[in-house]
């Protein structure tokens, strides 16, 4: 795909970040400069170095509540957006989130952890995982987090658990519900063939066996149908599908009080994207789920939803330093960066597309002007950009990628052992540091030579 600078030109959609390209707060100075909350890029990478991670706060919590306002608008009952914290997971993101009255999704006792240190109340947050280890089940057990039950698995365990705890735990039934969408395979979850949940046809066997045990009370269901995607029809036929699962699991004595439909909203990360906006997203769900409940004279339960990339990816940008060039007439540019695949592994990972600009002089872009943006790893396949047209640039300028506040620095590595860059969080104009930049001092921290190779050397 031929990326070109034209996309700063959009009209920026307030209430639905998702539907930009570039953060709400973003603005071009008279002297052509790039600034974003209020903070001059430049000035930013000049304090805090490069690559850099930048969030604005303005449009994470315009994304927050035009999930809420959604939500109370059109559902009719009680209801939760819960955050996807794979998206990004720092203690800064569970504080802001909490602040918003989000719950918090986590699949680790890492994301558990963070969520408690940022303030998110343990009632708010949900556990899943395909593979919980018995210790991320017995925090999670221990701070009293609701696990979403993925396989027979994690029945067993849990079962174990609360009857050597004698305890009642509170659970939700993760299962797959046959729903394709159109998304690259790897984020697609929702069809029977995935690693993620029960099989559709084995629901009635899970709820026989829950039913059995002493201390395990099933109080929700969940699913998940994939990431980025760009349909509301499969969300709708989800809400429906989910309300006859209910009508399933009443059969063997569960009342489901919770119903989660997961995430999976897209996000506009080039011109060709054209995802719904939050609103329409929500009125989706909630009227699919309403509506079945109402046919089948079944009480509302509580609708949770669990985005993650539309509540992040606009509101954060990657700047890169621009090091060297390389020509090979007839073939190509090549302009490479000084980050690449281990701050962003999505375009090495799934082919992802992105949009980007030179942080001054940001409009320029010249047709000859053509560059493949390459990282600076040792992997042929560190590309950022296959093509993308810029203004003149020279080494030193610096680029703005957009969209990288989700599945950026959660998917980061040490790849090469490159330090994971910093993040500053901008708004009205202050920029204040939510991550430190590792060092390459700190990723020798767990390593460990053996006495006997210190007495050779
Ligand atoms: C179970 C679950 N919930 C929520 C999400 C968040 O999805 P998204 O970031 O597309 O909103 C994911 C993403 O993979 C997921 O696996």
């Amino acid at each position: 795909m031929k990326e070109k600078t034209s996309f700063l030109k959009n009209e920026i959609c307030e209430n639905s970040p998702n539907k930009n390209i570039i953060p709400v707060t973003t603005t071009i100075d008279s002297n052509n400069q790039l600034s974003i909350g209020g903070c001059n890029l430049e000035e930013l990478v000049n304090k805090y170095d490069s690559p850099l991670y930048v969030l604005d706060e303005i449009t994470l919590r315009k994304s927050c509540k035009a999930y809420k306002q959604a939500l109370e608008k059109y559902y009719p009952g009680e209801s939760l957006p819960i955050y996807a914290s794979k998206a990004n997971s720092s203690i800064f993101m569970s504080n802001l989130i909490a602040s918003e009255g989000f719950g918090l999704d986590a699949v680790s006792e890492g994301e558990l952890l963070t969520a408690l240190k940022g303030g998110v109340p343990n009632d708010k947050i949900v556990f899943h995982g395909n593979n919980k280890s018995d210790k991320e089940i017995e925090f999670a057990i221990n701070n009293n987090i609701k696990v979403i039950v993925d396989n027979e698995y994690d029945l067993k365990r849990l079962e174990e658990i609360s009857d050597s705890q004698n305890k009642y735990i509170d659970i939700m039934i993760r299962f797959t519900p046959g729903i394709e969408c159109h998304t690259h395979e790897y984020i697609r979850t929702g069809s029977f063939d995935s690693k993620f949940g029960f099989g559709f046809e084995t629901l009635h066997k899970v709820f026989e066996a829950v039913s059995k045990t002493k201390h395990l009370k099933l109080i929700g269901l969940h699913a998940h149908i994939g990431s980025q995607i760009f349909e509301l029809d499969p969300h709708n036929d989800l809400g429906e599908i989910m309300v006859t699962v209910i009508l399933e699991a009443k059969k063997y004595g569960h009342n489901i009080q919770e119903l989660n439909v997961g995430g999976g909203l897209g996000i506009k990360y080039t011109q060709e994207d054209d995802p719904p906006s939050i609103d329409e997203w929500i009125k989706t769900v909630s009227s699919s789920v309403a509506n079945a409940c109402k046919k089948n004279k079944l009480n509302l339960p509580i609708l949770m939803c669990e985005p993650g990339r539309s509540i992040v990816s606009t509101a954060g940008v990657t700047i890169y330093k621009i090091g060297s060039f390389k020509t090979i007439p007839g073939i190509r540019t090549y302009l490479s960066v000084d980050g690449g695949m281990s701050d962003n592994p999505r375009p090495i990972t799934y082919q992802s597309n992105y949009s980007a600009c030179l942080v001054n002089n940001p409009l320029n872009s010249n047709p000859n002007n053509k560059f493949t943006v390459a990282g600076k790893h040792c992997e042929s396949g560190d590309v950022l950009f296959k093509e993308i047209e810029l203004g003149n640039c020279k080494t030193g300028d610096l680029i703005c990628v957009f969209g990288t506040g989700a599945y950026n620095n959660s998917m980061s590595s040490n790849y090469n052992r490159i330090p994971k860059p910093a993040s500053v969080l901008v708004c009205n104009g202050e920029a204040e540091i939510i991550q430190r930049r590792e060092t390459p001092n700190d990723l020798l921290k767990y390593d460990v030579l053996p006495d006997r190779f210190i007495k050779q050397s």
